[in-house]
């Protein structure tokens, strides 16, 4: 049998699909803007996921909670601009989809119109089941997420790994088996136990992306900036960085500085 893969023009929902019946792992990746996103989908990234995650990792603030659905539209255009292959699925942000059904709704049309993304993501099971709802019968795709949920922080108290005790295990198979149903197109599950994760990829069709969840998921998410290694003080266990980028750059931009300061930058042949 030929372990040739099949390419795909655009990734979309049904890509996914296909992509996990056919047993080929789905590659996914965050990315905030035009320069990093074109980078990403180049690189042949199936999933760029534009994550809340912005308000840590472009904004420096403590957790995802403060960013607002504008400035994530705004970076959500930036990288839709810049993808040419990959599904762009954008995050939905804290308070824009808690509140009621009718809320989420919108906050989930603004994101489409607005930045022209494909899909939408937001945490949590059973308490947002109406709004997932609603969004589905816009049409508009939505991506759950499950697990270690960092919207809910402070409800959690700590990134620590979730669903370790039988009761929230439970839980959280019965939740991912909801979202299945209810017409997700696929779930992130973020740090809990690998054993479980399999379980749970195993009993539903769509696909289940992991993120500190082992290898028996149908593929995986990382945050772009700590796996390049532009973050030096997060290291979770999950965590494979695959450059020093902070150390590259960090080298790059003091020469650079050291060259203007002994007047070897510009030279004779970089002046007009
Ligand atoms: O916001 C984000 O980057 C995420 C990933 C960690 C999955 O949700």
């Amino acid at each position: 049998m030929s372990s040739a893969k099949k390419t795909y023009a655009r990734v979309t929902t049904k890509t996914l699909q296909e992509m996990k019946a056919n047993g080929e792992k789905i590659s996914m990746l965050t990315a905030y803007d035009y320069t990093l996103g074109g980078i990403v989908d180049k690189a042949g990234v199936d999933v760029i996921l534009v994550g809340d995650s912005a308000s840590n990792v472009m904004a420096g603030h403590e957790t995802t909670l403060p960013i607002t659905l504008d400035q994530m539209i705004y970076h959500a255009s930036s990288v839709v601009r810049a993808a040419q292959r990959a599904l762009v699925v954008v995050d939905l942000p804290f308070g824009t989809y808690q509140a009621d059904s009718k809320e989420a709704l919108r906050s989930a049309i603004r994101i489409m119109k607005e930045s022209g993304a494909h899909a939408v993501k937001l945490e949590g099971g059973e308490q947002v089941k109406d709004s997932i709802e609603r969004i589905l019968q816009a049409g508009i795709p939505v991506m759950g997420h499950l697990g270690l949920t960092p919207q809910s922080i402070y409800k959690f108290g700590t990134y620590s790994v979730r669903a370790k005790e039988e009761e929230e295990a439970a839980q959280l198979l019965k939740d991912t088996k909801m979202l299945e149903e209810i017409g997700c197109f696929g779930i992130v599950l973020e740090k809990v136990p690998a054993v479980l994760a399999g379980d749970a990829a195993s009993s539903i069709s769509v696909p289940i992306i992991g993120i500190g969840a082992g290898n028996q998921v149908d593929g995986q998410v990382l945050v772009l900036h700590d796996m390049l290694g532009m973050n030096k003080e997060f290291s979770p266990r999950f965590l494979r960085r695959y450059l020093d980028l902070d150390q590259v750059l960090n080298d790059a931009i003091g020469q650079y500085s050291a060259d203007v300061k002994s007047l070897n930058f510009p030279n004779d042949k970089e002046q007009y």
